[in-house]
């Protein structure tokens, strides 16, 4: 039912693919819900690459493996928190957020983040920001959208986050946009179903009436928009952050990198070669069983 109800984009995912290190990696989709983007990632990574489905909902897990049987070997699902990640610290190459990083307590999940990312490792946050999410079809015609959703993060306000982790740099930003075409019907559909969590932030009379509004101000009974995205992309500083008091060196100053520090262009870290890390060790494991790039000074 969620995922019939909703879009898969799969640019995001081709993009993230480009920017990987050409060998295998391990990595963690977080907040994976049922899969939709986890199950695209195995088939881009550099083969050999493993992956971590986490989630904090054991009921997005169970679709997700009722979905992969038989499908996506190697995706380990685990029933985790963003914000409290049981992996070991520095054990991933890649960690992706796909439309879940405002569902996390932004601070902690990026800390966490930061920790099990290993030196030189990337974090992948693809979301809606406030201002995309005004320019939906629901933004623009279902009474009282905006207003409800007030998780969303600006571009401007995940940055100074990252910034502040002392340990992760924001390497680029990426906008997507996808055109859609919809009709009244499925577009009422998706309201009753949730397809937003958005739309459980109303009471149950409040959306009854704010879905007659709605298909009363859409334009036509099918509808076409476009949908943009945020893809951005972080980079665990290979050093450790300066400790308060401690003076500036190249050797720890992420806020000012070394050249050690500069990010390696794409074509030459998908040619380098790299060893191969283990699957990190879970310390607790429940669940186990077309846009314009802008790249951003290191
Ligand atoms: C909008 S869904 C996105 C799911 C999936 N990434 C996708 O795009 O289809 C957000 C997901 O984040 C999960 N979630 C919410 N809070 C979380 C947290 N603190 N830690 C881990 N997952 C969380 C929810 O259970 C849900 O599956």
């Amino acid at each position: 039912m969620y995922d019939a109800l909703r879009t898969t984009d799969e640019a995001p995912v081709r993009a993230i693919s480009q920017l990987l290190p050409a060998r295998p990696v391990t990595g963690l989709d977080i907040g994976c819900g049922t899969g939709r983007y986890t199950r695209l990632l195995p088939g881009l990574l550099p083969a050999g690459s493993r992956l971590i489905a986490a989630d904090a909902s054991a009921a997005m897990l169970a679709q997700l493996r009722a979905a992969q049987r038989g499908h996506a070997a190697g995706v380990v699902p685990l029933l985790a928190a963003a914000e409290a990640l049981p992996l070991r610290a520095a054990s991933l190459d890649v960690i992706t957020a796909f439309n879940s990083v405002h569902h996390f307590a932004l601070g902690r999940f990026l800390a966490a983040a930061a920790a099990v990312l290993a030196p030189g490792g990337q974090l992948f946050l693809y979301t809606r920001t406030p201002r995309q999410n005004a320019r939906t079809i629901w933004g623009r015609y279902f009474p009282g959208f905006t207003e409800h959703e007030q998780r969303l993060h600006s571009q401007a306000a995940l940055c100074d986050a990252i910034r502040r982790t002392g340990r992760l740099t924001v390497a680029a930003t990426q906008t997507f946009a996808h055109t859609r075409t919809s009709t009244a019907e499925r577009l009422r559909a998706q309201a009753e179903g949730c397809h937003y969590s958005t739309f459980s932030l109303y009471p149950a009379q409040e959306l009854r009436a704010a879905i007659a509004a709605f298909l009363a101000r859409l334009p036509g009974p099918e509808v076409s928009w476009v949908d943009e995205h945020l893809l951005l992309v972080a980079g665990r500083s290979r050093s450790e952050p300066r400790r308060p008091g401690q003076p500036p060196s190249p050797a720890n100053g992420d806020q000012a990198p070394g050249p050690q520090e500069r990010r390696t262009p794409v074509s030459e870290r998908r040619s380098r070669p790299t060893p191969d890390r283990q699957m990190p060790h879970l310390s607790a494991a429940p669940g186990a069983s077309s846009g314009s790039v802008e790249h951003h000074g290191a």
